[in-house]
């Protein structure tokens, strides 16, 4: 397998008038060429502003960023994403290597623009093409993702939910890019569009050697696409497994909790609830940042030592009881 991203002890927190918010705060982790990694973890755990981070999309109220972003490319070899500068980040690496599908992106499709400028403009932008090759891109990018060139006549209020979302799908990957990063890319849709579009998903994964790293609250939805989960809790990474072992022996007590509060995977009769709420990421729990929330917390431990990372089989986990 090849190593296509590594971050290392990744930090970046918010500053706000009511203080710093902790939302990354330390994370190490590693994506295979080819894979998929399905982040995973209630809303406001974190996730988008990872997502942010590793695309260098960052709001102007960013109070502290650190650690390390190596990218591994045959054309620019190995490089640390945190220490390239913005322009060429810009140039080298956004969209053409990284892209992203952004949480609720296909509602932000420009309602008054057809399909066709709103494509091909990024390209001949950002790719320097002709109008003529980059419509034939765009027309190439559209029919990867099931829709006919006709789309491109088209405005976005003149389509589906689905086709909208596969506009969008399109535009991340018409520059040809080894990773994309997508943001909940099916909340807004109904069950029978996620599914559709989750196997568009899988199926250009496949095609275009692509990796993924999927954002998600929904973990049934997750373990349809997987080859690897990484849980996020309270801005920190609390479990990474290959998906066959996280769904059935999920280590750490939160992964558990995650697991049984779906009903399509649970064994048992009656769906659990996850007592309590994400901590406020201004001042987190002391320790482990589960532990207010955590069923076996050994009392003068996990609330007073983080917990540091555990190799176990193939996975990680950061839990005091491994
Ligand atoms: N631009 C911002 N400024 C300040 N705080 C933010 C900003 N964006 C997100 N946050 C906070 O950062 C934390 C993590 O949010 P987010 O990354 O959106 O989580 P998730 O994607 O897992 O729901 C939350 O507490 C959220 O309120
Ligand atoms: S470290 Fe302690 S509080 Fe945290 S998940 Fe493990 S047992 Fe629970
Ligand atoms: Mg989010």
């Amino acid at each position: 397998m090849t190593l296509l991203l590594e971050l290392r002890n990744v930090v970046m927190y918010y500053g706000t008038s009511k203080g710093v918010v902790k939302a990354v705060d330390g994370i190490s982790l590693r994506l295979n060429r080819g894979e998929a990694l399905a982040l995973v973890g209630e809303s406001g755990s974190g996730k988008s502003s990872l997502a942010f981070t590793i695309i260098k999309l960052l709001p102007r109220n960013v109070a502290k960023l650190g650690g390390e972003i190596f990218f591994h490319d045959e054309e620019l070899g190995v490089v640390d994403l945190m220490k390239m500068k913005d322009d060429e980040i810009r140039q080298k690496i956004r969209w053409k290597k990284i892209s992203m599908v952004f949480q609720a992106s296909m509602n932000a499709l420009n309602p008054i623009m057809r399909v066709e400028d709103q494509m091909v403009e990024p390209l001949m932008l950002h790719l320097g093409m002709s109008r003529d090759e980059a419509v034939k891109v765009a027309q190439e990018a559209l029919y990867s993702v099931g829709l006919s060139k006709d789309v491109m006549a088209r405005y976005p209020f003149e389509l589906s939910g689905g086709m909208k979302q596969r506009v969008v799908i399109a535009m991340a990957i018409m520059m040809r890019p080894k990773l994309v990063i997508l943001d909940e890319p099916t909340s807004a849709l109904d069950v029978i569009t996620q599914a559709n579009i989750m196997n568009l998903l899988k199926d250009l994964k496949r095609k275009l050697g692509l990796s993924y790293i999927l954002i998600t609250h929904d973990i049934a939805l997750a373990s349809e696409i997987a080859d690897k989960v990484g849980v996020m809790y309270a801005g920190k990474l609390v479990e990474v497994a290959p998906a066959d072992v996280f769904y059935s022996k999920p280590r750490h007590p939160y992964s558990q909790k995650l697991i049984a509060a779906v009903p399509s995977l649970r064994e048992e009769k009656t769906i659990e609830h996850i007592p309590g709420d994400v901590p406020s990421l201004i001042n987190p729990p002391s320790g482990c940042r589960f532990h207010p929330r955590c069923p076996y917390a050994i009392k003068g431990k996990c609330d007073a030592e983080e917990p540091p990372r555990k190799q176990i089989e193939e996975g990680e986990v950061y839990c005091w009881l491994y």
